[in-house]
């Protein structure tokens, strides 16, 4: 199998003895349930790592914004706004004068920002533009009155927050291991979001990323939803340990099962596949083709023959998975040690052009909901199983490489961001 990466420099990892060599067999509960390594993740992690925020599509105009919103971080509250230049910029939500917020709507547009309490005004790049009845307030230096700026850059077309004025990597760097093409394949103007769903889970915020980490759990929580059939070799994976922004990548394959007659291959599978992650893509069809053709090497990498998807683990809350037409956002945001909202979206760069098409796409978005929904039916038991003792350290197989990368990489950062 090809690598997909240069970042992919350790040939076999996915293998229980050089794992077991690296200590990647075992994780401890520790990280999952501790109040003390939850407050220091906040002041690592959340408050140094490249967020993925929103659509740079979403804000095509200059003055347009989205409000992107870090409740768990004392209630940080940031305005994500394009400017007269074109640049996205990011800025607290709070005015200069004494605090007032800026923006309470979840997206809108202005000419300026204007603060609603005493009228200061600041321009679309952040700077204090105007305050009315100036000279009560004496001498004002408005170069010091801007708003507080974090950092904001767009990979693909998605932008990512970081809260660090001068992130240690920049976007770009955290990113380096996804393929370049598939920037281009992530910017199609054409993506519309067509399903999305939150949910507040009493779990660690970890946990969710987790159940996405791995391939091993899908002929059984998901035997019933998507019939199951995978074979581990159906589900590579790799992981780069030198990367900071991508922990893991997993692609999925068709399994032989769905070369031969059967379930896979009736034309209800082939139709909901071509809408659904959960199930398997029809390779043959025109889209897939048309996509290969526009954008060679965004996607599957090895060059498999039953290619149904990618997916990406984007440190520190996102999973995206990516499919011939579609991809799947997922996002997990904690509210506490203990608790944590998770959210999802689907979006899709074409629209069903016929009744038929239609309910294949609806059935294919159910599918992804059943499927995610039982991922989510996990994540409480393990969190109460960590938090109770009942079990002290998780027993990781080479097929769980993903959730090994993953956990490993939140204890280094923590380490290395800790100032
Ligand atoms: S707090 Fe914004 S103008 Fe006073
Ligand atoms: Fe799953």
């Amino acid at each position: 199998m090809n690598k997909p990466t240069e970042f992919e420099t350790i040939e076999g990892l996915r293998n229980i003895e050089q794992m077991r060599t690296r200590g990647l067999d075992r994780i401890g509960v520790e990280q999952y349930i501790s109040e003390d390594f939850y407050q220091e993740e906040l002041d690592t992690i959340w408050r140094k790592c490249w967020l993925w925020a929103g659509r740079a599509a979403d804000i095509p105009n200059a003055g347009d914004y989205f409000v992107f919103d870090l409740p768990f971080l004392n209630n940080t509250s940031i305005i994500v706004i394009r400017g007269k230049d074109d640049k996205i910029r990011g800025f607290y939500n709070a005015c200069q004068h004494r605090g007032g917020r800026l923006a309470y709507y979840e997206k809108g547009s202005c000419k300026s920002m204007t603060c609603t309490f005493h009228g200061w005004v600041f321009d679309l790049e952040g700077n204090l533009a105007d305050v009315p009845e100036a000279e009560v307030y004496g001498e004002l230096d408005h170069s010091k009155l801007g708003l507080k700026q974090v950092s904001v850059d767009t990979w693909g077309g998605w932008v990512f927050v970081n809260l660090d004025p001068e992130p240690r990597w920049t976007l770009a760097e955290y990113l380096a291991p996804l393929p370049g093409p598939l920037a281009g394949f992530l910017e199609q103007d054409s993506w519309k979001p067509a399903m999305g769903r939150k949910g507040i889970f009493k779990c660690n915020w970890k946990l969710q990323i987790d159940s996405q980490a791995e391939g091993i759990h899908a002929p059984f929580l998901h035997g019933r939803s998507i019939m199951g059939g995978f074979e581990m070799e159906d589900v590579p994976e790799w992981a780069y340990p030198g990367s900071p922004g991508v922990t893991y990548k997993f692609e999925v394959h068709r399994p032989d099962t769905a070369e031969g007659p059967g379930y896979f291959r009736s034309p209800l599978a082939e139709a909901v596949g071509r809408y659904s992650t959960a199930t398997y893509y029809n390779t043959d069809s025109d889209e897939w083709r048309a996509q290969q053709q526009k954008f060679p090497g965004a996607v599957n990498q090895s060059d498999a023959e039953r290619w149904a998807f990618d997916g990406y683990g984007i440190f520190p809350n996102t999973v995206i998975m990516v499919q011939g037409d579609h991809i799947l956002v997922m996002r997990s945001w904690p509210r506490g040690v203990g608790e944590t909202l998770w959210d999802y979206t689907q979006y899709y760069t074409t629209e069903p052009t016929n009744f038929g098409e239609q309910m294949a796409r609806q059935h294919g978005l159910l599918e992804m909901r059943n499927t995610i929904t039982e991922d989510m039916t996990t994540v409480e038991g393990l969190y109460d199983s960590y938090k109770s003792g009942a079990i002290t350290e998780l027993v990781i197989s080479e097929a769980e490489l993903g959730v090994a990368a993953y956990q490993t990489h939140i204890i280094n950062m923590v380490k290395e961001l800790k100032d």
